[in-house]
């Protein structure tokens, strides 16, 4: 255990980059392990669920080496299988804390003739797998798993798994993700359908890699996403964008703290990722994208984040899939914020890496902020400035949460604690060393 403790910083400043993007990570990997031929990733984000990521790669049969390139940077080369090509890995697959790695992995070993264990740590232990088992079962997948579908499981891939049509009972990239990787090795077009669109990286990066994906928008907002199976996956170089859901930290502390004027460079906004900047500039905050680009398939641009005046917005239920991983640090937003914030339709946040809503009401509670959940809604009421704060935050191996409070306690009254810093190697990190070049104060 590391606890950190965050105190009145600020005013923050200064250009900064932030790790790569670890939907994207995940899938550059998994999608690179399949192709024929080596591709190359820059910007991957090396957090630890990545890093699992990887090592199950190479334990699948892919050769993945890092070196640094002629910029300093890490570059990532993975040399590939084929689809269909995958290894029978000769040990339990340790997916760590990361359930985009072990509901991917799923879908990517259910097409495959092969058999495999994926276990985790405690949370990823406790989190539902039956989303992303019940449609691969229906692909020809055999799964066996702990009461309730929970990791460890066995997982024996089909040597010839069906394409399915398949309705998203949840809005889950992840679970869309699993059955369009499990499809790859099928035959004719495997179709998802969402009713609200979630990020669309698979998508994209499969079309990246050469494989035909169709895309075609329902009036209410959903999608039907159609891949062509058995498609020959070439080798393809990568850049992955800036993380936005990584942005996010710095941007609402920027925010909060009279004064600063900062800018995040490269972060990916894809509109199915941006829920979160959308809700900040309804808020009143000063945020810009300038310099727009596309690279690799994604839209990315830098951020200028200047300190505002926030007021309380309703954030509607359909939004919740564009910013499904931001609701703690805006809530904590919020907590500045005049007036009522209310987030409609956050279902979702309670199978987390841990129970997200539970733990941003308890939080905010002992900062000193009234935070009422009603049914799979949140309602926090803004201070219209610093609130309290002066509370000690249980992370519980959750790194978003953990990174929020330390937000919070950056512009509260009081100085906000957490009992453990180590999960936010997940995702950022170097998370303390970059704020604390901005001008934070965390320790
Ligand atoms: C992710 C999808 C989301 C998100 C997670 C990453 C992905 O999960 O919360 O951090 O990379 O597909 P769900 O699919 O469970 O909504």
């Amino acid at each position: 255990m590391t606890p950190l403790i965050s105190g009145s910083s600020g005013p923050l400043a200064g250009r900064i980059r932030v790790p790569g993007d670890k939907s994207i990570s995940h899938r550059a990997l998994m999608l690179g392990a399949l192709a024929v031929g080596e591709s190359r990733i820059s910007g991957l984000l090396e957090g630890e669920d990545v890093l699992r990521t990887a090592a199950a790669m190479g334990a699948l049969g892919a050769a993945l080496t890092r070196e640094i390139g002629p910029d300093g940077a890490p570059v990532w080369r993975v040399a590939g299988v084929g689809v269909g090509g995958l290894a029978e890995p000769d040990d339990v697959l340790d997916l760590g804390n990361a359930g985009t790695g072990a509901r991917l992995l799923m879908g990517l070993i259910a097409g495959n003739p092969i058999t495999a264990i994926l276990t985790g740590d405690a949370s990823l232990r406790r989190r539902p797998m039956a989303r992303a088992a019940e449609p691969l079962r229906r692909m020809g997948a055999r799964i066996v798993a702990r009461e309730g579908c929970r990791l460890p499981l066995a997982i024996i891939g089909a040597a010839e798994p069906m394409p399915i049509e398949y309705r998203l009972p949840v809005p889950s990239a992840q679970v869309k993700s699993a059955v369009l990787l499990a499809g790859l090795n099928a035959p004719g077009a495997t179709i998802v359908i969402e009713t609200l669109a979630t990020r669309d990286h698979s998508e994209r990066m499969l079309r990246h890699f050469g494989a035909t994906v169709d895309v075609e928008a329902t009036e209410e907002g959903g999608r039907i996403i159609r891949l062509t199976g058995q498609p020959e996956l070439r080798a393809a170089d990568l850049v992955v964008p800036g993380d936005p859901s990584s942005a996010a930290f710095p941007a609402v502390a920027a925010l909060l703290l009279a004064g600063s004027d900062i800018t995040i460079e490269g972060v990916g906004i894809n509109s199915l990722r941006t829920g979160l900047f959308t809700t900040l500039i309804e808020m009143g905050g000063a945020i810009e994208f300038r310099n727009q680009r596309v690279t690799g398939g994604e839209d990315v641009a830098d951020l200028v984040v200047r300190a505002s005046r926030l007021r309380g917005v309703e954030v509607p239920a359909e939004r919740a899939p564009s910013m499904i991983d931001e609701y703690p640090v805006l809530a904590v937003a919020a907590a500045f914020a005049k007036g009522r914030t209310v987030m409609r339709g956050l279902g979702e946040l309670r199978v987390k890496e841990s129970d997200r809503l539970a733990a941003i009401a308890r939080g905010l509670d002992a900062c000193g902020v009234s935070a009422t959940i009603e049914g799979d809604d949140l309602i926090v009421e803004g201070h219209d400035g610093p609130p309290p704060g002066g509370a000690t935050i249980e992370t519980r191996l959750d790194h978003r949460p953990a990174m929020a409070f330390l937000v919070f306690g950056m512009a509260a009254r009081k100085p906000v604690a957490i009992d453990d810093g180590e999960p936010i190697a997940t995702s950022f990190p170097d998370f303390v060393a970059l704020m604390n070049g901005l001008g934070a104060r965390i320790s």
